[in-house]
């Protein structure tokens, strides 16, 4: 399979398991599936990949069989890079998203575990027998809001700061934007005016990863505040709605971006005011909502 169809064998998957609670059928029938999103270690895109997995108590882990193939998959670099990954899980309610930290396990645990799942998916012995690298295993660990009220603060705090960046991401583009249109860069490189617009392109793009990043980490800290503080249950859900509008206007934006010819620079304007229209808001009500529940006093910023 070239990577283009595996992508998109890959998309198919991901569909069936979203619309149907982690179930997927045909050759995954009954094959104990969750979705990992990790970042992209170049880009910083969140990447989405189904995968086996095996419980063992709270944590789940993971494999990096790539079919017996010679290289680890992406999604395995992208952990040793960066070990915040989403975890998505079926339920009978639905697909739930689980903030987690990744451990790439060594040694006597790792072989303890693999050896584990052989015996329960044979596959996975003809997998190692087709490579001379040793598959990794992964174990990842769901945030747990009730163990340490210190940690908690740290995770408000970082919830500020990426707002922060983002915030300053976007005013960046905006003003890049506002330039090129206004002709002042282009004025100053007058022979260059297509390189500007494709870096442009490249910028917007990596604040569009950034922030979809942000959502996808955030549905699955949600699941962890909804667990540890039933009372916001109600603004998380609100807060969910408000990212899945935002997904689609960012995942449109994204295909714009990615099309070389499309050098319309004031619909891109218009679209990027159209994904960031309410984005303020939407940070404020998250840190008014979230924040004190972890020990961290809102900054003030008006809106809801
Ligand atoms: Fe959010
Ligand atoms: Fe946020």
């Amino acid at each position: 399979m070239n990577a283009t169809s595996a992508a998109s064998f890959n998309e198919r998957i991901i569909e069936e398991f979203r619309a149907n609670n982690g179930k997927v059928g045909g050759m995954f029938d009954g094959v104990p599936l969750v979705l990992i999103t990790t970042a992209g270690r170049k880009t910083g895109r969140p990447r989405t990949t189904p995968v086996v997995h095996l419980r063992d108590g709270d944590r789940h882990l993971v494999f990096g069989s790539n079919a017996g193939g010679p290289e680890h998959p992406q999604w395995y670099h992208n952990i040793v890079a960066n070990p915040q990954v989403t975890l998505e899980i079926g339920t009978t309610d639905g697909v739930r998203a689980l903030a987690t930290r990744a451990v790439v396990l060594e040694g006597e645990e790792r072989d303890h575990w693999y050896e584990r799942q052989c015996a329960l998916e044979p596959g996975f012995r003809a997998y190692q027998e087709k490579t001379t690298r040793t598959i990794p295993v992964v174990a990842l660990y769901p945030l747990d809001l009730s163990a340490d009220p210190a940690r908690n603060r740290v995770i408000g705090e970082q919830l500020i700061r990426h707002h922060e960046d983002l915030r300053a991401e976007l005013r960046d583009v905006r003003a890049r934007i506002d330039d090129l249109l206004a002709g002042g860069p282009q004025a100053a490189e007058p022979d260059r005016p297509a390189d500007l617009a494709a870096q442009l392109r490249r910028h917007c793009l990596t604040f569009c990863y950034g922030l979809h990043l942000h959502h996808t980490r955030e549905n699955g800290a949600f699941s962890a505040f909804e667990e540890e503080f039933p009372h916001l249950v109600p603004v998380i859900e609100r807060l969910r709605a408000e990212h899945r509008v935002m997904e689609k206007a960012l995942t449109e934006l994204e295909t714009l971006l990615g099309d070389e010819s499309a050098d319309d620079l004031e619909h891109l304007r218009d679209e990027l005011d159209r994904l960031v229209a309410g984005l303020e808001d939407h940070f404020a009500a998250e840190e008014a909502s979230l924040l004190p529940a972890v020990g961290v006093t809102p900054p003030h910023r008006g809106g809801r």
